[in-house]
């Protein structure tokens, strides 16, 4: 089938390599199928108040190295659970999803390509399910999404990640500190496995391991003991003590009330060791540098192949699937196959055995 005109919106927290799908989708919709692009701002907020633009070959020709999205991002813009304040701050949830449909009709749309992460994801199935013509585009700087090897985004984290470890570790080294690096992934522990190995920390925790101080300390010791006073400490922000729960604060915006953040657990782990051990100890917090920037080239060509692929799909009718890639192939995967599943690092993992086998500490 032909296509006349389709649509995309970049949902949930964003990441680099988003502007390189929505370019990929514009030019390949536009230069195959003379197909018109619409962008939907700011998620599905765009849907939902009827708030879009134009996309063309003009609009996106700058914007492959930009980090970001052109269209603006949220992961507060949930269609069935949309949260409101009144003037005391209290929340109510309302759900939109009927005017959410009624505007998209409006739109006239062939497709909609939607790029998001779990979340944003099971909305696009629930919206599928209620007849409206849509495809996933898979992003995330966790990489924790099932039926995806990759996400685009991830490898710009993990770089980041290891730009900083890089540098924690001639100053760490000078100074004969102990650097603790805290980095994000929410539940799943891949950018702080990956970051740690290439960027040579001597312990790295995970999610997926409840880490024991003992073995913590331990470790330090031993690098003490062996003439090497500084240490550099991977904490993935969902890490956990063995017997307790990850560490999280009620996030600080108002549209935040209620909403449980991860966070802190490397100040936590900072003061456990220096209670323990004579060596100062600081606690850097990468935060939301692993979403900024300039994509890697890795992220641009992922995001690029899916943008095409997914068009290609649209053209075929081939909606309610997500475009992903296994092994070096783009393949469809069925939204509702998803189903909220955190992909985490696997306990028989080979990265967990190559880090485990050049001595790095897991905290186990
Ligand atoms: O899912 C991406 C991610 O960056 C997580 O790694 C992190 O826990 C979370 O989003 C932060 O979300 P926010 O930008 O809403 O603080």
């Amino acid at each position: 089938m032909g296509l006349k005109r389709v649509g995309i919106l970049t949902g949930g927290g964003d990441c680099s390599g988003l502007n390189a799908v929505i370019r990929a989708v514009t030019r390949s919709a536009t230069i195959e199928y003379d197909a018109e692009v619409v962008g939907i701002e700011d998620g599905f907020e765009g849907l939902i108040f009827d708030r879009h633009r134009k996309l063309g070959i003009e609009e996106t020709k700058e914007i492959l190295t930009r980090g970001g999205t052109i269209l603006g991002a949220t992961n507060k813009g949930h269609p069935f659970e949309y949260r409101e304040f009144d003037k005391d701050g209290q929340v109510t949830k309302r759900d939109y999803s009927k005017q959410t449909i009624e505007n998209f009709k409006k739109l006239k749309l062939d497709c909609l390509f939607v790029v998001g992460g779990d979340g944003t994801l099971q909305i696009a199935n629930r919206l599928y399910e209620m007849g409206l013509p849509l495809i996933g585009i898979p992003k995330t700087i966790d990489n924790d999404l099932e039926g995806t090897d990759y996400t685009f985004g991830y490898q710009t984290a993990v770089q980041v990640a290891c730009d900083a470890l890089d540098r924690l570790h001639t100053t760490g080294e000078s100074h004969q500190r102990v650097m603790i690096l805290e980095v994000m992934g929410r539940d799943a522990g891949w950018i702080g496995l990956e970051a740690g190995i290439a960027g040579r920390a001597h312990v790295i925790l995970i999610p997926e391991i409840p880490y024991d101080m003992g073995k913590v300390l331990g470790k330090i010791r031993a690098r003490i003991e062996r003439g090497d006073p500084f240490s550099i400490i991977v904490v993935a922000e969902g890490a956990k003590e063995t017997g307790k729960e990850a560490i999280t604060s009620e996030g600080a915006s108002k549209r935040l009330q209620g909403v449980a953040q991860l966070g802190g657990v490397g100040y936590h782990v900072a003061k456990k060791i220096s209670e323990q051990i004579d060596l100062e100890v600081r606690c850097t917090v990468l935060g939301h540098t692993q979403r900024g920037g300039t994509p890697l080239a890795f992220d641009r060509i992922l995001g690029t192949r899916l943008g095409t692929e997914a068009v290609q799909a649209a053209s075929e009718g081939k909606t309610g699937n997500m475009v992903a890639l296994q092994g070096r192939e783009i393949v469809l995967v069925p939204l509702k196959s998803l189903a909220g599943i955190v992909r985490q690092v696997p306990a028989d993992s080979p990265l967990i055995r190559t880090a485990e086998s050049i001595g790095v500490c897991l905290g186990r």
